[in-house]
């Protein structure tokens, strides 16, 4: 099986390490600065640059320069880049200070413009100092790989000064430290997460700077029960607006536990809505707040429903627009939840954007192109994301989907390019195949298995099947998820159920006829299978996987009326209540039935 060792490090080049003295401010500074070529292909490269803190006093802030004589940056992260050749790159406030002994990294993609990689010197108050004899012997080895990187990072930020009493950050009803030293987005500091004043006094009212209570960690639980209460009422007042969707759900205090990610070692995930996305997590408002709300108390992981994919973050070639994602992987980590890419390729004509729709070139030129997609993302969230779904809907039961614009251009060869790049650009993350009706085995699971029983033994980095598990109360068989649960792990992959719903209406049965026949209600025996079915495939899944290989569980969506089902699957007919949660937020039946299959109670 393909070992994850082979780092990105271990293969890049090494290019230039620039050396001079100076100082910032008062405080000598002393480190190097190393330019590193993470990824070479012909038009373009990913970099990186290493700046280690080789003095005995924290460097407080940094900034450094290069420049190229042919070469040209087309985005860059974890940094402030200004200028266009010379460049200036400076810290984002979180990754500002640097421990002694420690490093931090940002990295950046470049057009090589038809020429060759260069090896610019890298310059700056920051590169000071050191002369190599006092570099440790341990810089390199502590960031090996990238996330060594941001955990030497954020330990190096954890003994900054403690945000003191007063001002504090009013975060969608949530307070935090406010950052003494991170000058935007969010930090850690004081072993704390903050958010930067900057950052704080941009949300809009009754949001950003208040002034506290006493200590930050008073205030914080405080409001947070505070917050609780205020989504109830708000919650409420907007059911009354939104027709019967909820009415026989049960209320929160019917749990027997307090939290789903709590209750399982694996990732609880949830798909949600961002960025511009109606319903977006991140909105100001009672659907924002109260989904906040949930996806803090039980779920460890989201996948962004929409916004990390292609579309969204790669409208023009080279352009890569980060900004939305970037707020909600922050949002994520920030309350310790952590993220699942998807999806990195996905032939779906709504979001392959016109660029690459319309590209026409070689074969090779279109790997080319694919790479510098998958490169420029997945290194973009290095460090940041647990996973990725690499290639989603690749195959459909007659083989390879053919109407691809990938399969059309490059053959079956761009799912193993896919997944070699996003290994090359996030050596750490674990490498999905995902795709929909691989639950209930033949045909389909079978072409995907053929593929990665390939894959596996040709070492082409694959960790594991994801299964979107759009399933029904009646289809398929949980004994038909069992084998193919199983398969995969015989071959040693893990097993991801990566998109889990369950609406009350198989659409395809024979019985269902809309409007003459079909359960209209969410009535209680709606609710009661549905609890025992969602029950039984989490149970299944328990049952077959083996901890070692269980990527996790992801429900897609939060809240029932935001399901994806009701206008793509029902034509937006009627509700299904497909999730856990209802449109006032509260835990339905189905979300009972998931805890006790985490508890290994029975499923009834
Ligand atoms: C869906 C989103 O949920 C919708 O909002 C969007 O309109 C279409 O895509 N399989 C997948 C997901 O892999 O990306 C799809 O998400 C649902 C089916």
């Amino acid at each position: 099986m393909f070992s994850k060792k082979i780092t990105t490090w271990g293969t890049g080049a090494l290019l230039g390490l620039g050396l001079a003295m100076g100082s910032v401010g008062v405080q000598a500074q002393t480190g190097n600065c190393e330019y590193l070529v993470t990824n070479d292909w012909n038009s373009g490269l990913t970099g990186a640059i290493r700046i280690s803190n080789t003095g005995d006093s924290a460097i407080d802030g940094w900034s450094v320069s290069w420049e190229y004589d042919n070469n040209q940056v087309t985005n860059a992260w974890n940094t402030q880049l200004s200028g266009s050749n010379p460049y200036t790159a400076s810290d984002m406030g979180w990754n500002g200070t640097i421990q002694p002994g420690q490093s931090v990294e940002f990295g950046f993609q470049v057009n090589k413009n038809g020429g060759e990689a260069e090896a610019p010197e890298v310059t700056g108050d920051v590169c000071a100092g050191g002369t190599s004899s006092s570099a440790p012997a341990s810089s390199s080895s502590s960031v090996a790989t990238s996330s060594e990187a941001s955990s030497a990072v954020s330990s190096s930020l954890a003994s900054s000064s403690v945000p003191s009493g007063g001002e504090q950050c009013d975060w969608y009803g949530t307070l935090y430290p406010l950052c003494q030293t991170t000058e935007s987005g969010w930090g850690w500091e004081s072993n704390e997460s903050c958010v930067a004043r900057s950052t704080c006094e941009s949300q809009p009212a009754p949001y950003g700077v208040v002034n506290g209570g006493s200590s930050a960690s008073s205030s914080v639980s405080s409001s947070v029960s505070s917050s609780q209460s205020s989504v109830q009422s708000s919650a409420s007042s907007e059911s009354s607006a939104q027709s019967s969707a909820s009415s026989s759900s049960a209320p929160s205090d019917d749990l027997t536990f307090e939290s789903l990610r709590n209750l399982a070692e694996f990732p609880v995930g949830v798909a949600v809505p961002a960025g511009n996305e109606t319903n977006s997590i991140l909105d100001d408002d009672p659907t924002g707040e109260g989904q906040r709300e949930i996806i803090t108390q039980h779920f460890g992981q989201i996948t962004a429903g929409n916004i990390m994919k292609m579309s969204y973050l790669h409208n023009q070639r080279g352009n890569f627009t980060f900004g939305n994602a970037d707020a909600l992987v922050d949002w994520a980590l920030s309350n310790n939840i952590g993220v699942h890419g998807h999806a990195l390729v996905w032939h779906s004509e709504y979001q392959v954007p016109d660029w690459m729709n319309n590209f026409q070139g070689t074969e090779e030129e279109w790997v080319e192109a694919l790479r510098e997609h998958v490169i420029g993302v997945a290194s973009h969230f290095a460090g940041r994301v647990d996973s990725w779904d690499v290639v989603n809907e690749a195959f459909v039961d007659e083989g390879y989907r053919t109407d691809s614009i990938f399969y059309e251009n490059m053959g079956e060869r761009y799912i193993e390019e896919a997944f070699i790049a996003a290994n090359e650009a996030d050596p750490d993350a674990d490498l999905y195949y995902n795709d929909f009706s691989m639950e209930n085995g033949q045909p389909k699971f079978d072409n995907a298995m053929a593929m990665a029983r390939d894959f596996v033994e040709r070492d082409i980095p694959i960790d594991g099947i994801g299964f979107q598990f759009h399933v029904f109360v009646d289809w398929p068989s949980t004994s038909a998820m069992r084998e193919v649960f199983s398969e995969v792990v015989d071959l040693g992959l893990k097993v991801k159920i990566t998109e889990l719903d369950i609406p009350v209406n198989n659409p395809y049965s024979d019985n269902y006829s809309y409007p003459d026949n079909y359960i209209s209600e969410y009535t209680d025996e709606a609710a009661q299978a549905q609890k025992e079915r969602y029950c039984s495939i989490v149970e299944a899944y328990l049952d077959e996987v083996p901890p070692e290989l269980r990527g996790g569980v992801t429900v897609w969506g939060v809240f029932d009326s935001d399901s994806w089902l009701i206008e793509q699957t029902f034509d937006n007919n009627h509700d299904e209540w497909p999730l856990l949660f209802n449109d006032n937020f509260e835990p339905k039946p189905p979300a009972q039935g998931v805890g006790d299959a985490l508890m290994g109670l029975p499923c009834q």
